[in-house]
Parts: C-alpha cells; sequence; structure tokens
C-alpha cells in the first residue's frame, strides 16, 4: 500500500498545529517533520519541544526525519515529544547500529536515510534492523528542490536488495515528489512518498493535491501488477 506523508517543512509554520491537522482529516499517513541543525545540513528548522506542541493536533505516525549531526543525543527527546518512526542519515553516525538500536530500544519504528551520493552498500549491514529507508532525491537542507531523477535507478535496485533477503522495508522518496515524478518513484519500488512543496500552499486544496497523488502512485503500481499477471499467464 501506498503511504503519503506531506512534509511539513513547505506548511504555513505560523499555523502549524492548524495545518498538520488539515493534512490529517484530508486522508494523509504520516506526518514528516524535518529536523535540521545547521551543522548537517545548512539550515535550521524544528526541534522537540515544537514537535510536542503540535503532536496533540494528529493521531497519525509522526515521522521524524533528523538531518542532524550526532543524532543519539536527541532521540530520547523526540521520543517524548511523540515520534513514532525516527530517521537517521547514514552519514550522520559513526555508530550507526548502536543508533538505531538506541531508537529500537524505545519501541518505535527506525528508519536509515541516504544522501542522494551514498551509496546503496552503506545499507548492506544495517537492513535487516530498520523499518524504512530514506532515499533523499534532493541534498536535504530545503524543501522545493529538483527531484535528482538518477535516484530511480537506486530506488530499483535497493528494491531488489530488499526483496532478494526476504526484509519487509519500506522505502521512502524525499524531495520533488509531485505528480510527475511519484509514479516513477513508486514504478521503480517506493511505498511512501514524502511531499512538501507539491501539497502545501494552497488549504482549499491540500486534500485534492493528497488524493491525486496517491490516485496517481496507486493506479503505477496497479499498472505494474496487472504486466507482472500479464506475463504469468503467457508464461
Ligand atoms: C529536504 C527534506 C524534505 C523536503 C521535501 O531536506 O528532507 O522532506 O521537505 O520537500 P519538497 O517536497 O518540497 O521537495
Ligand atoms: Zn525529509
Amino acid at each position: 500500500m501506498i503511504k503519503i506523508a506531506p512534509s511539513i517543512l513547505a506548511s504555513d509554520f505560523a499555523r502549524l498545529g492548524e495545518q498538520v491537522q488539515l493534512v490529517t482529516s484530508a486522508g494523509a499517513d504520516y506526518i514528516h517533520i524535518d529536523v535540521m541543525d545547521g551543522h548537517f545540513v545548512p539550515n535550521l528548522t524544528m526541534g522537540p519541544a515544537l514537535v510536542k506542541k503540535i503532536r496533540p493536533y494528529s493521531s497519525l505516525p509522526f515521522d521524524v526525519h533528523l538531518m542532524i549531526e550526532k543524532p543519539e543525543n536527541f532521540i530520547s527527546h523526540f521520543v517524548e515529544a511523540g515520534a513514532n518512526i525516527i530517521t537517521v542519515h547514514v552519514e550522520a553516525c559513526k555508530h550507526l547500529h548502536r543508533v538505531i538500536d538506541q531508537i529500537r530500544g524505545h519501541k518505535i519504528g527506525a528508519g536509515v536515510a541516504l544522501n542522494p551520493a551514498t551509496p546503496l552498500v552503506m545499507l548492506e549491514e544495517i537492513l535487516p534492523f530498520v523499518q524504512e529507508v530514506n532515499v533523499m532525491t534532493v541534498n536535504p537542507g530545503f524543501g522545493g528542490q529538483a527531484f535528482v531523477i538518477e535516484m530511480l535507478e537506486k530506488i530499483t535496485r535497493l528494491r531488489a536488495m530488499i526483496e532478494a533477503r526476504g526484509l519487509n522495508v519500506d522505502i521512502e522518496v524525499d524531495g520533488g515528489v509531485d505528480l510527475n515524478t511519484a509514479p516513477r518513484c513508486v514504478q521503480a519500488g517506493a511505498n511512501v512518498l514524502i511531499a512538501g512543496t507539491s501539497l502545501f500552499g494552497d488549504n482549499a486544496k491540500i486534500k485534492e493535491k493528497i488524493d491525486a497523488l496517491r490516485q496517481a502512485a496507486e493506479k503505477t503500481k496497479r499498472a505494474k501488477v496487472s504486466r507482472v499477471g500479464k506475463k504469468t499467464k503467457t508464461a
């Protein structure tokens, strides 16, 4: 099943609680929260206190994407604030397995994120321990950037890697996801679509946009399944 995860980075920060409420009632599956520290990425966003403040506005899982150095120092704070899944960057963790273990120790979901230039080989040993992999389709730090098209092939290889090992790991795509790129991501094997700029901006259209993104993605998935079905029939 395809999951839609609105990235509140693109929402109206002056009305954050209401924006979270809005995407929740509009049928989103996760709330994607981008945490930046000005060191790992050249931007600053939100911390645990803010996450705690918006927690009452949604019953959806909070998917917290930590784009920070030394994420191990902040995990318990984000758990207390209400995170349900925490994703850390492989590039930011010297002891990645320990950090993933730390997250799982709080009985929440753990994920890893990869910058566009980071090869999949970095996931070899950690894959069995995570619930999701965030394949960054832009360089982290800002919303509204152009989708790096070469990442589609990386998603395809990652899906094959997960299947070859018989694992059940979600593939998230993050950055530049819209009606054009989403179907291609799903075709490649992604099942969680993180989208900021393409969803927020006009409150009156948020539901319509979430529905359209889901529809485009589900259609692609169906097309893929039916092609496989046909192949099996004729074989
Ligand atoms: C980028 C963030 C993304 C970003 C996606 O560093 O991780 O979640 O907000 O935003 P759009 O959809 O605007 O590319
Ligand atoms: Zn993100």
